[in-house]
């Protein structure tokens, strides 16, 4: 199979090329090698490569840059999604691309499925939810895969920036009123090779997030209980919960953005075996 992957070095990407079967051809392209936005290159590109999958995992994902840097998020979440699509239409290749769970605004309390009317209530979540319904439209082979909170080893994430923040100070407010799933790329990353393995295609969306739903104060607890099993000096860091009207972010977030994951885990073959926090935690402090 020929794999043309995008966001190549973003969390997403990297933990991809890390998994992907070796006997697959991969053309791994960074924001360098192929920006999504150029409709021309990302043509061209597929064209030449002519691959039987695109996967995208390129995207605009701050958050709270986007209310400012409205344009550029639209430019890469939605236009950049739809040169994708209809490149990948053009040759007939299939398109995973990753979308979010701020496409909803968090009102329901029940886990959120596919059938779920979108919402968003930020610039991020419209400019993803966007690139959805643009990539739906233009081509029929497209699988949306949205996630949440997504950490790894690789590139800016919750844990990171936790774990290095705890070696700075030891009073740490985290938000509590906001209640979502951590998602390991890794995990993700295994779950988008089983859906391109599977020879009836999946269009449309699917929902995929980690299995244990929690605040971001309840994150932050659970990384620092950890580190503190393998490094001392994480001992000392206590987690003030906070609620997110104390905490100034120029994005409102749902309050509520747990996914249902278990349409996409009844249709693959193999279960994910979710990867333990710990782990993740023990190779980032070795
Ligand atoms: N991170 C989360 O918590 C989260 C939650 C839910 C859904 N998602 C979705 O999951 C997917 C993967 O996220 P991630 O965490 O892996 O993101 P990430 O680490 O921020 O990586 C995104 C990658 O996209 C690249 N990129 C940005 N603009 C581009 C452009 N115009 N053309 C080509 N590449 C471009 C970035 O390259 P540069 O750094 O060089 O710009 C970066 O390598 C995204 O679709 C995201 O929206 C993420």
């Amino acid at each position: 199979m020929r794999i043309l992957l995008t966001g190549s070095e973003g969390q997403l990407g990297t933990c991809l090329k890390e998994r992907l079967p070796v006997e697959w051809e991969l053309l791994a392209c960074d924001s360098q090698t192929l920006n999504i936005i150029e409709a021309q290159n990302v043509l061209k590109i597929v064209k030449i490569f002519a691959p039987d999958l695109v996967i995208n995992t390129a995207a605009y994902t701050r958050v709270d840059a986007a209310e400012t840097e409205i344009k550029q998020a639209f430019a890469v979440n939605a236009t950049g999604t739809l040169n994708l699509a209809i490149a990948a239409r053009t040759i007939g290749a299939r398109l995973i691309h990753i979308s979010t769970e701020q496409v909803f605004d968090g009102r329901q309390r029940v886990p959120l499925n596919e059938n779920m009317a979108p919402n968003p209530l930020n610039v991020y979540g419209q400019s993803k939810l966007a690139g959805e319904l643009l990539a739906l439209n233009a081509h029929t082979y497209t699988t949306i895969v949205r996630t949440s909170w997504v950490y790894s080893e690789h590139r800016h994430n919750f844990v990171k920036i936790m774990l290095k923040k705890g070696l700075e100070t030891q009073n740490i407010r985290v938000v509590d009123d906001q209640i979502g799933c951590p998602t390991y790329a890794g995990d993700l990353a295994q779950i988008i090779i089983q859906l391109a393995k599977m020879k009836q295609y999946q269009r449309g969306l699917l929902h995929f997030a980690g299995n244990q739903q929690m605040s971001w104060a309840m994150f932050a607890q659970q990384i620092f209980a950890l580190a503190a099993q393998q490094d001392k000096r994480y001992r000392k860091v206590k987690v003030e919960p906070i609620c997110s009207a104390d905490y100034q972010s120029a994005a409102k977030r749902p309050e509520y953005g747990v996914l249902d994951s278990s349409t996409i885990n009844k249709l693959v073959e193999e279960r994910v075996v979710y990867t333990p926090l710990a782990e993740v935690i023990s190779r980032l402090l070795a």
